[in-house]
């Protein structure tokens, strides 16, 4: 299908060709406008801003950059191209060709998942609305209004599939998108770490590895469904998410790179006083995003998990390349968890456990991050690590227990004294709140921060990001 840039909504999903359907998204249109003008950015709406498009669907040139007004961002429906006869790969009915249209018997399963999904997309815009007052560059001015503006069309992205396939409950849940809010009291986003705000830098970095990252898990999972315009959705939006983690990786990086200098300079472990942030306040922010994401995955042993399997609605990470019969028939998974004072594993059914299979992936993929950082720490005696598993979690096994970054399962006052050297205190909060100054003149850089290697789509890193 051919990509349509001539209408008020972009896209290649034939809307032109069905009047009801779109007529309803141009309904939906204004409020979703409304709501980025209230709840989108807190500064900056009027400004240009060096932002990427997407405009196709292509393997190259997906993507046009130039400036835009955020309100005026041109927020479209893309679906990947649809694979010729594609079949559904794994659970009960596996090898049957994939879905083109919704199966009724998993309506509320597949609603409740687009939903779930859709929600954290917007909840995101509205926890970093306040980070552009302090942005350490126009560069990373720029890359937050990216993200977000990116954000606001993977919304889109689940508000066309709740309009296209779930009929009047469908548009319901697509106005609920507009009407829950991160930290609303009576109406907040639906998963935790979604109500928090992002009120720094230094944890919007982490924000973008770790919990966007979860993102990028989950969409990798849905992207096997057996629904097929589900599958090739999430299939796009890897797309954009590829740079959301690139924002999270290098900004971590660096910060770590600026401490690291200030170390050598100054020849000391403390650079708080030259106005840097410190390898342990690192690792404390990086303890409370790690743990905080690892609870988005729910609970390792999760029944609706294997019936979304069984299913085919949501597959695991990579899929076609698990060497197995890709229905887990009598598999059994070592789950760890709390046993007697220490941690220990229990074997339970593989379809069961398939939040942690997909949990374990991600962790793998985050360390990857983590011995990238540390490159830049080499010679300093220190470095970064992710804390255990068991650490500071409120979802499944682990949550009501103590355990420590290290491993070790403390009684409940051992693991409060110890807790200011694990979690973000005061001290580095207030720390960390005193070097949000903004910087917005092209080229300079905040002093926490490095500056970043290249700028954007060959753009030099002194490029005018944002137009002021
Ligand atoms: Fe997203
Ligand atoms: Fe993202």
């Amino acid at each position: 299908m051919a990509v349509d840039f001539t209408g008020r909504i972009p896209n290649n999903v034939g809307l032109a060709d069905d009047q009801r359907l779109l007529r309803a998204l141009e309904r939906w249109q204004p409020r979703f406008v409304e709501w980025w003008r209230e709840l989108g950015p807190s500064v900056f709406q009027a400004n240009d801003v060096y932002l990427r498009t997407a405009v196709d669907i292509g393997q190259e040139g997906w993507a046009h950059f130039g400036y835009v007004k955020m309100p005026d961002y041109r927020w479209g429906i893309f679906l990947s191209p649809p694979l010729p006869d594609r079949v559904i790969g794994f659970g009960e009915h596996r090898g049957q060709p994939a879905w083109q249209d919704l199966p009724g018997e998993y309506r509320a399963d597949l609603r409740r998942l687009v939903v779930v999904q859709g929600d954290t997309e917007p909840a995101s815009v509205e926890q970093q609305r306040h980070l552009g007052r302090t942005a350490p560059s126009l560069y990373d001015l720029r890359n937050l209004f990216q993200i977000n503006v990116e954000e606001g069309r993977h919304l889109w992205a689940m508000v066309y599939l709740l309009h296209a396939h779930f009929g009047r409950d469908g548009r319901d849940e697509a106005d609920a998108m507009l009407e829950r809010h991160s930290g609303d009291p009576d109406r907040p986003r639906i998963l935790g770490a979604f109500n928090e705000p992002t009120t720094d830098w230094l944890s919007y970095f982490l924000f973008t590895y770790f919990t966007d990252r979860d993102g990028k898990f989950q969409l990798a999972s849905l992207r096997e469904s057996g629904f097929d315009p589900l599958s090739r959705t999430c299939d796009f939006m890897l797309k954009e998410e590829a740079h959301h983690m690139f924002v999270g990786a290098s900004g971590v990086a660096r910060v770590v790179e600026r401490t690291a200098e200030l170390m050598r300079a100054h020849d000391t472990d403390d650079v708080a006083p030259y106005g840097g942030i410190n390898v342990a306040t690192l690792q404390r922010y990086l303890n409370f995003h790690y743990s905080v994401s690892l609870d988005l995955f729910g609970g390792e042993a999760s029944t609706n998990a294997a019936n979304y399997y069984t299913a085919g609605l949501k597959g695991r990470y990579n899929e076609a390349s698990r060497e197995d019969d890709h229905r887990l028939d009598g598999a059994t998974t070592a789950v760890p968890g709390p046993e007697g004072g220490s941690i220990g594993e229990t074997h339970v059914p593989a379809l069961t456990a398939l939040n942690f299979d997909l949990r374990r992936d991600y962790t793998a993929d985050c360390a990857k991050g983590v011995a990238r950082w540390n490159r830049a720490l080499a010679g300093t005696g220190l470095e970064l690590r992710l804390p255990h598993e068991g650490f500071n979690r409120r979802v499944g096994v682990f949550a009501g227990h103590h355990v420590t970054p290290d491993g070790v399962v403390l009684p409940p006052d051992a693991w409060a004294a110890g807790a200011p050297a694990w979690l973000p205190t005061d001290e580095d909060r207030s720390h960390v709140a005193s070097l949000m100054q903004p910087v917005y003149e092209p080229g300079r850089f905040a002093g926490w921060v490095a500056a970043p290697s290249a700028g954007i789509n060959a753009r030099p890193v002194e490029f005018a990001y944002v137009e002021l």
